[in-house]
């Protein structure tokens, strides 16, 4: 067991941390962002419990663990949502509404940019350009790219998946509820 990790908090769970590193570092060998990638996987961030101890295991010095974990744009040092929303914030999505799609994000969801949800279910943050600007504006839900987005197509689609993530497996399929098939996603995005 890891020392430092028997004074508990952080909210991470310790058998879960000392057994996900152990596991990572036995599959990934030396690659330090793929032991992070399962890191981010299983908390949704990255803990800083979890870098002191990834550095403790591999004799990786800490500083070194931050300067790939803040050099990457996919890894978080913040908590975060189960599920993700990302929308631009861009010149061009700008223009182009961005402003009125976050808005709606934010009344469909009930958080506003840079927060996650009190259940831990989603978080919501903007950026300043996904790199897709002819599908402005644009927004990305878990990985996925959704383009020219106006209020109602964004409520649209994830009034959809909000009932999908929050319902049992295979629940809202049965209710046909998976509906983002009106969500025009973007390509080569
Ligand atoms: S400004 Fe939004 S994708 Fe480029």
């Amino acid at each position: 067991m890891l020392q430092d990790d028997a004074e508990g908090g952080g909210g991470v769970a310790l058998k879960d941390l000392d057994d996900i590193l152990s596991e990572s570092i036995r599959r990934n060998g030396e690659s330090l962002v793929a032991v992070l990638q399962d890191i981010q996987e299983h908390y949704n961030y990255l803990p800083e419990r979890a870098l002191r101890s990834l550095s403790r295991k591999t004799g990786v010095p800490l500083i070194d663990i931050y300067r790939v974990a803040t050099f990457y744009n996919s890894f978080s040092l913040v908590p975060r949502g189960k599920h993700q929303i990302v929308v631009c914030a861009g010149t061009t999505c700008h223009v182009r509404g961005a402003s009125k799609v976050t808005e709606e994000i934010s009344r469909v969801l009930g958080i506003g940019p840079g927060q996650v949800s009190a259940d831990g279910n989603f978080s919501l943050d903007t950026v300043n350009c996904l790199g897709c600007c002819a599908f402005a504006p644009v927004m990305v839900v878990d990985g996925e790219y959704h383009g020219n987005l106006t209020p109602a197509k964004t409520r649209k689609i994830l009034t959809s998946l909000k009932a999908k993530w929050l319902l049992p497996a295979g629940e809202a399929d049965e209710r046909g509820l998976v509906d983002d098939g009106d969500a025009e996603e973007t390509e080569g995005a």
